[in-house]
């Protein structure tokens, strides 16, 4: 008599900075090809995340994570401890107040806000957590186009682009020091899309972009190594 197939147990996500946008989108497209999802939010307010977390009680799990505050980082790993998942994605990012502001013309604390937000904070939340993904999973960061130093032909954007640019150089770091490491590592470019952040004359839609997005990532695991790349999984020059 055949054995019956063993059931492949879920696989679980967790994303940082899943309250709206592309985080939370991201979270839906996951839940929607079967994965379970622990997502991230700070503050106390209701999010589209909530309602998504209401309709499917069991599969999506929602923390609280503000990424600038190392302490809370600390306190979602022991929270998270011993629990196991196949994809951990930063997605939390800002943009400065004015993005037309140049680097000569930015207010001081507002250019710090960017770069902790942007480039410093992701770094400590893959260093906190990263023991929670398997030798199978993906460790990805939201990055951007507009981090790579090889396309900046046109400017604009300054400090937002040099956020993501050190961003970059820090995941590059990350990937020096962990040489040999069997997960994925992935700094992923999503393209201008329609959110708060991108605003409302971006050329795509959550809906067309935020599938690829998904496909790419899932494609990318069991690929050893660091690879910035599109949200077509085209490679993005440094
Ligand atoms: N939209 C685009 O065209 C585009 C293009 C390239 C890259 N990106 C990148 O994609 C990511 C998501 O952007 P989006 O367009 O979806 O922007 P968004 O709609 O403004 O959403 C930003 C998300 O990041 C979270 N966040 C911000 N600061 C945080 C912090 N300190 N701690 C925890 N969470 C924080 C926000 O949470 P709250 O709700 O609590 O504020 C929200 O969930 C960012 O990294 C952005 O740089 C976007």
């Amino acid at each position: 008599m055949s054995q019956p197939a063993l059931a492949t147990p879920p696989r679980t996500l967790l994303i940082i900075g899943a309250s709206r946008g592309i985080g939370y989108a991201l979270a839906a497209e996951f839940l929607t090809r079967g994965w379970h999802v622990v997502g991230t939010v700070r503050g106390t307010a209701n999010t589209p995340l909530h309602d998504l977390a209401a309709k499917h009680k069991d599969r999506v799990q929602i923390e609280s994570l503000d990424i600038t505050q190392p302490d809370e980082i600390e306190a979602l790993s022991g929270r998270l401890a011993g629990r196991r998942f196949e994809m951990l994605f930063v997605n939390a990012g800002i943009a400065n107040q004015n993005q037309d502001d140049t680097i000569a013309e930015v207010a001081t604390d507002d250019f710090v806000r960017v770069m902790i937000t942007n480039a410093l904070s992701p770094m400590r939340v893959i260093e906190g957590l990263q023991s929670l993904v398997p030798a199978s999973g993906l460790i990805g960061i939201m990055s951007s186009g507009q981090g790579s130093v090889s396309n900046n032909e046109k400017g604009g954007h300054e400090v937002y682009r040099g956020s993501k640019a050190a961003l970059n150089m820090y995941m590059r770091s990350y990937a020096a020091r962990h040489a040999g490491d069997p997960r994925s590592l992935v700094l992923m470019a999503p393209g201008w899309i329609q959110t708060a952040l991108g605003g409302p004359g971006a050329p795509f839609s959550l809906e067309e972009a935020v599938p690829h997005i998904v496909s790419t990532l899932l494609a990318q695991q069991g690929k050893p190594g660091l690879r910035y790349i599109d949200r077509e999984g085209k490679t993005v020059p440094w």
